[in-house]
């Protein structure tokens, strides 16, 4: 059994650098982070400043190229193909755009239907099978029914979005990274999907790692936020010290851009 008091997740000096020579790029400069069970935490930093390479090291889809990851307070292992997926039951992702994630060759009952098997459910009798996904459809708000014999394309950006939180509903992981998720998508289905995504944290006590250029959204829904800028952590703490009292310069510039933080994001009035 994993100790409560390790943190579920953790990097220590975490880097990575692209390139050789003069084309040398230090993506991430050595970051260390701890990750409670159920903590909600914002990645914000301009575009450019790593918070996709960290995100995709902590995943386990690009290689670190110095520091190390600890998950459950062992030094990660995904050294064979095997190992990488035990590790994907765990963390999970939901990227920019919503297209991209699925095969579009897959009808949806056949996306959601690989969840269940990830799971370890593959043998279970197809009437489970279907009222776990009738479920995980109802939660987000669609219908099962009458998304079975369609293929992801065939979906609005919103119903993407809603299925992809039906995917991690039925995943079940330990911890969920949503990478600019918000950022196609209009205000008002914004506001549904973050709700859906917040009731799902408490549902299924998942870590939430939110990765932004938004500090609204991170000062609503984060217990810590972490400010980044050129591949380092320059600043972190709770949405209340970070955000309405910064004390780095770059953290303040990010804040200026969003003059209207409250207005914008009383999620309440949605
Ligand atoms: N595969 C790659 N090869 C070379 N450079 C990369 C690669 N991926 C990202 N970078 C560079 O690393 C830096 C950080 O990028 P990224 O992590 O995507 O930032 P963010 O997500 O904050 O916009 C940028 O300078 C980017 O150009
Ligand atoms: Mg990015």
């Amino acid at each position: 059994m994993p100790n409560k008091q390790e943190p579920l997740l953790k990097a220590v000096g975490l880097t990575k650098e692209f390139g050789f020579g003069r084309q040398k790029t230090l993506a991430v400069a050595g970051v260390d982070i701890e990750l409670k069970e159920g903590e909600v935490i914002t990645i914000v930093g301009e575009s450019g400043s790593g918070k996709t390479t960290f995100a995709k090291m902590i995943l386990g889809l690009i290689a670190p190229t110095g520091g190390e990851i600890y998950f459950q307070g062992q030094l990660r292992d995904i050294s064979t193909y095997k190992k990488k997926l035990e590790y994907w039951k765990n963390i999970q992702a939901i990227f920019q755009d919503p297209y991209s994630a699925y095969n579009i060759f897959h009808k949806i009952d056949s996306v959601l239907m690989d969840c269940i098997r990830m799971r370890g459910g593959g043998n279970l009798p197809h009437k489970e099978k279907v009222k776990m996904m009738t479920e995980a459809c109802s939660f987000v708000n669609l219908k099962f029914e009458e998304l079975t014999n369609k293929y992801p394309f065939e979906l609005s950006g919103g119903q993407m979005q809603r299925l992809m939180i039906a995917r991690i509903f039925l995943l079940d992981p330990k911890i969920l990274i949503a990478d600019e998720i918000t950022s196609m998508i209009d205000a008002c289905s914004r506001a549904t999907i973050l709700d859906m995504l917040m009731e799902l944290r408490d549902k299924i006590g998942m870590t939430v790692i939110f990765i932004t250029h938004d500090v609204g959204l991170a000062y609503y829904v984060s217990d810590k936020v972490y400010i980044m800028e050129k591949g380092l952590f320059v600043e972190s703490g709770t949405p209340d010290e970070v955000i309405l009292h910064p004390q780095e310069t770059y953290t303040k510039r990010l804040i200026s851009d969003v003059p209207k933080i409250y207005e914008e994001w009383d999620l309440s009035t949605v």
